[in-house]
């Protein structure tokens, strides 16, 4: 279904995977067509393919008296895409329950003081965010009901709200590995046997299906143009 009022309108669609061959990358590369089907402009910002460096350093870090410091032309240039960006779509896996560095560090460089916080009307205000998380943990794994609230509460709360985002959404997809993988009552990690040809197939299509499902579930929940 088009949405009338997404014509023109810019979303970010944010990878953090070391590997282009990944399930993370494709699955971004999924959810940007579907966007451009939705008429979304596409930025697609490849962060390991762009060279960025997730580490924090002198020139971007937040000077606490002064909330317009000019960071570095680079995080500038970024912070142009995130405000040119009606929506932002980070796509990554979840390592230790929360964002891998990469991504991180692209958040505390880049959603810096003054930018992103700090300033009563927030310039990322009004945007939305789609964090999708994929996840080694299977979909019958105990563990996941905790690590989707654990992913809310930093994602959702402790970033974009406090950025003055209109609406945050986590969407958490197990069952990432070919390899299921669980803990089991004594702590072991147990490896289950590679997936493979046809059950192989399914088990991707599955997935792709509930991918699809997440970024779907987001779109329809967009506010209604006035
Ligand atoms: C450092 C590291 C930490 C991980 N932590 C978790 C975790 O906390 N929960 C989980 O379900 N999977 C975890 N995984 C598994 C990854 O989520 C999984 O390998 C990834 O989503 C697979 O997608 P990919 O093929 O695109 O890398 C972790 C993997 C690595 C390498």
């Amino acid at each position: 279904m088009s949405h009338p009022s997404t014509a023109a309108r810019t979303a970010l669609v944010v990878v953090a995977h070391h590997r282009t061959d990944s399930l993370t990358a494709h699955t971004a590369r999924r959810t940007a067509a579907r966007l451009e089907s939705a008429g979304y402009r596409v930025d697609l910002l490849d962060l390991q393919a762009e060279g960025f460096d997730p580490r924090m350093n002198a020139a971007d870090q937040p000077d606490w008296g002064n909330r317009e410091k000019p960071y570095s032309d680079e995080v500038q240039a970024h912070m142009r895409r995130v405000l040119d960006a009606d929506l932002v779509v980070a796509v990554f896996p979840v390592y230790w329950q929360s964002v891998p560095a990469l991504l991180k560090g692209w958040i505390d460089r880049v959603w810096n003081y003054g930018f992103a916080y700090g300033r009563s009307k927030p310039r990322l205000a009004g945007k939305r965010m789609l964090w999708l998380g994929l996840a080694g943990a299977t979909s019958d794994d105990a563990i996941i009901e905790g690590m989707q609230s654990v992913l809310e509460t930093n994602l959702n709360e402790g970033i974009a709200y406090y950025c003055g985002f209109a609406h945050s959404s986590v969407a958490l997809l197990p069952d990432a590995e070919e390899r299921p993988q669980r803990i089991d009552a004594e702590g072991n990690l147990l490896v289950g046997d590679a997936v493979a040809g046809a059950e192989r197939d399914v088990q991707y299509a599955e997935f792709d299906r509930r991918a699809h499902q997440a970024v779907e579930e987001f779109l329809a929940a967009e506010p209604v143009a006035v």
